[in-house]
């Protein structure tokens, strides 16, 4: 089959890890037999100096017109400045709105071989294998007002938490197929004791919950989750979420598996059941002082790689493949300085995407 593949390096360590998830890519194109065809666009830091914007209608385009689009990451200390027009961010968050891409999966599974490499004890994170369902165009990031004011009293600055009706009833769908499919059990976060959109958020889930008799509802105010997160990780599997909460707790979440490196993440467009447009990033940012070293962990655009062979391009098998040849160099011991230890075998970013490209020619 043929697929047509958006490409956004963005900046920092972002074309780094991106040349590596290619490569694998279009290892798996020969191997299975399939063409992919990738077309490159400027997003972030790197659009806004060539383009004068963070996103491009012509990147936005060119996303549309693609099956997938593969995403690096964005931002770094020269865009950095609070007073300034236009900011990296806004290249993504954009590109999430106009996309649609209302559902964010991040998958945070501890590989048995990282327990030792992360800060928390081996027995509380071992058997981790979740997944937090985000809202991602809603709530807090995009509601109005939005501003800020001058007044006698000083300044003053609004955000809004707002939700309707059908925004929740999609995200909450995408928990209970996605529970279906796994342990049967869905935990719907919200702060119901509080907010206002948190008890519609709440009441929807109940009366969704008669659709999907086969799937076990919880409700858990977002500052227990938080706790819980650290305290048992191993009986949590899916949990759904408004925005800003999703972003606040799946980077709690990434720190179960030992390094931001690892966890890759799905941005779709629709019900991860068939095929569903999609974009796929890792979850960890452009960290600009790794930049340019060759140092980076691919892992994660690796992994999100193979989320877009099952979302949105329905290659199962692909997928597999992929998440295989992960996991056997890092049984091999080959580690990012990320997740290195004392006696496994340390690896820059290109040397590890060969290596995982070579697994899955074998
Ligand atoms: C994330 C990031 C983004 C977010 C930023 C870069 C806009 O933190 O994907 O979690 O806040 O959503
Ligand atoms: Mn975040």
């Amino acid at each position: 089959m043929e697929f047509d593949i958006a490409v956004l390096p963005g900046d920092g360590i972002g074309p780094e890890v991106i040349t590596q998830a290619v490569k694998v890519l279009q290892v798996v194109g020969e191997k299975f037999g399939h063409k992919f065809h990738f077309h490159a666009g400027l997003v972030g830091g790197s659009a806004i100096d060539k383009q004068g914007m963070a996103l491009s209608e012509e990147t936005l385009k060119m996303c549309k017109q693609c099956d997938a689009v593969l995403f690096g990451a964005v931002g770094g200390p020269k865009w950095d400045n609070l007073q300034a027009k236009v900011h990296p961010e806004d290249g993504l968050l954009a590109l999430r709105k106009e996309l649609g891409l209302f559902a964010n999966l991040r998958p945070v599974k501890v590989f048995p071989m990282l327990v030792n490499s992360t800060t928390l004890k081996p027995e509380v994170i071992e058997d981790v294998d979740l997944v937090i369902v985000r809202e991602l165009t809603g709530g807090l990031y995009f509601g109005q007002p939005k501003k800020r004011w001058q007044t006698p009293e000083g300044r003053q600055a609004v955000d809004t938490l707002f939700y309707s009706e059908g925004e929740i009833e999609r995200i909450l769908r995408v928990g209970f197929e996605l529970a279906r499919s796994r342990s049967k059990k869905l935990i719907s976060v919200d702060k119901a004791n509080i907010l206002e959109s948190s008890r519609l958020w709440r009441q929807i889930a109940i009366e969704l919950s008669a659709e999907y008799p086969d799937v076990e509802l919880q409700h858990m105010l977002v500052d227990a989750c938080a706790m819980r997160l650290i305290q048992r990780p191993a009986d949590l599997d899916v949990m759904v979420m408004e925005n800003m909460f999703g972003d606040i707790l799946t980077d709690e979440a990434s720190m179960l598996a030992g390094s931001m490196g690892m966890l890759p993440s799905a941005s779709l467009a629709g019900i991860p059941k068939g095929k569903a447009f999609g974009m796929y990033e890792p979850i960890h940012g452009s960290a600009p002082r790794r930049a340019g070293k060759n140092m980076a962990n691919p892992i994660a655009t690796i992994l999100s790689g193979a989320m877009m062979l099952r979302y949105s391009l329905g290659l199962e098998s692909e997928a597999q493949a992929v998440e295989n040849a992960v996991l056997a160099v890092l049984e091999e011991g080959y580690r990012t300085y990320d997740i290195m230890e004392e006696g496994k075998l340390r690896t820059g970013t290109s040397e590890m995407g060969d290596l995982i490209t070579e697994r899955i020619k074998c």
